[in-house]
């Protein structure tokens, strides 16, 4: 029997962890800790909430008796819990330091005062800045460009220090961008798919062209179980989709898959520092630990179309939310 505690185990990746975990791993319990900021959903997690070998605590990170009191008893750590929204940083980066960066520290204290036996540090392409040409591998300087940015890398480096000083069983994971059902209205696919579906306009940032590498999520939430069992303490793991497409393109896709007007794009000043292009090199994840994303980019954009087209009731309250003050 293995206990895992799931930090931010309510928002889009952290919960599809939790629910996969929970249906393929007979031997877990899964204890999901989550603040339920305004992109944390207690209803991503409805389809377990009565099961047997889960829980869920309402707690912050950076709660370092709350944290204490969860820790206890547990023998690894996922820490998905983060502010995760680029453009909420540029606005204001009080939140991402406090949650991604003083958080994390309180996480890896607790761990390391409780003998936690693994710790995974769950984190992103963007730690690395922008890349015209090629791929980055799991050695490449930090340089980071957004607030967010800056606080997922203060965070890599807090627990990768924490296992060179401490010996603190420590994996970190930097994945590229995540898409699939349950993804808050305010990032790129759920807030177009749903302004579509509603007959309103796609705001496109700058000339369009700024290209991500694209994962669904379940892919996403495979690599971590693989690293959580198998990766090796004191490394870094790229885990990516291999599907490099522009914002203009994806949003092409986007307005051909809802038979949709193209003169809905309404081009909008570019985000403030916006990176040109991520890219992961992704061999080492591949060759140590076999894995492979399984689903291909239309399939799982399709399959993503139609979730928001069923799920109305889902992303219709909060709407509200995901608008930026
Ligand atoms: N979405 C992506 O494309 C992507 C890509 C790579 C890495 N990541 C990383 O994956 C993780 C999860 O991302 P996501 O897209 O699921 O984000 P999300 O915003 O959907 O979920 C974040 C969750 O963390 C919780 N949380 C926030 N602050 C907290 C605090 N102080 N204490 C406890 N819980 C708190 C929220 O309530 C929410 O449930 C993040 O660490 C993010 O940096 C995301």
């Amino acid at each position: 029997m293995t206990r895992v505690l799931v930090t931010g185990g309510a928002g889009f990746i952290g919960s599809e962890f939790v629910r996969s975990m929970l249906r393929t791993r007979p031997l877990d319990r899964v204890t999901v800790f989550d603040k339920l900021t305004y992109s944390g959903v207690r209803q991503n997690l409805a389809e377990v909430a009565d099961h047997p070998r889960f829980s869920f605590v309402l707690g912050d990170i950076c709660d370092p008796v709350a944290v204490d009191q969860v820790m206890a008893g547990q023998d690894a750590v996922v820490n998905f819990a983060a502010e995760s929204h680029v453009d909420r940083s540029i606005r204001g980066a009080e939140d991402f330091v406090r949650t991604n960066v003083m958080g994390t520290q309180v996480l890896l204290d607790a761990a390391l005062r409780h003998r936690v036996g693994r710790f995974v540090q769950v984190s992103t392409d963007e730690v690395y800045g922008s890349i015209d040409r090629g791929s980055w591998t799991e050695r490449q300087p930090l340089a980071p460009n957004s607030p967010y940015a800056a606080s997922k890398a203060g965070a890599d480096l807090l627990a990768l220090a924490c296992h060179r000083t401490h010996g603190l069983d420590v994996v970190v994971t930097r994945c590229s961008n995540n898409y699939g059902p349950y993804q808050f209205p305010e990032k790129v696919i759920p807030l177009f798919t749903t302004r579509l579906l509603n007959g309103r306009s796609v705001p496109l940032y700058g000339d369009g062209r700024n290209v991500r590498d694209w994962l669904h999520v379940q892919d996403h939430g495979r690599a971590l179980a693989l690293v959580l069992d198998r990766g090796r303490a004191g490394e870094v793991y790229h885990i990516g989709g291999g599907t490099e497409i522009s914002n203009r393109e994806l949003t092409d896709l986007l307005l051909t898959a809802l038979d949709a007007d193209p003169g809905l794009v309404e081009r909008v000043p570019d985000r403030k520092g916006h990176d040109r292009r991520y890219s992961l090199d992704t061999e080492k994840i591949r060759t140590e630990l076999g894995f492979e994303p399984r689903i291909p980019f239309t399939d799982g954009l399709a399959q993503t179309i139609s979730w928001y087209r069923d799920h109305r009731d889902w992303w219709e309250p909060l709407l509200e939310r995901a608008a930026l003050e």
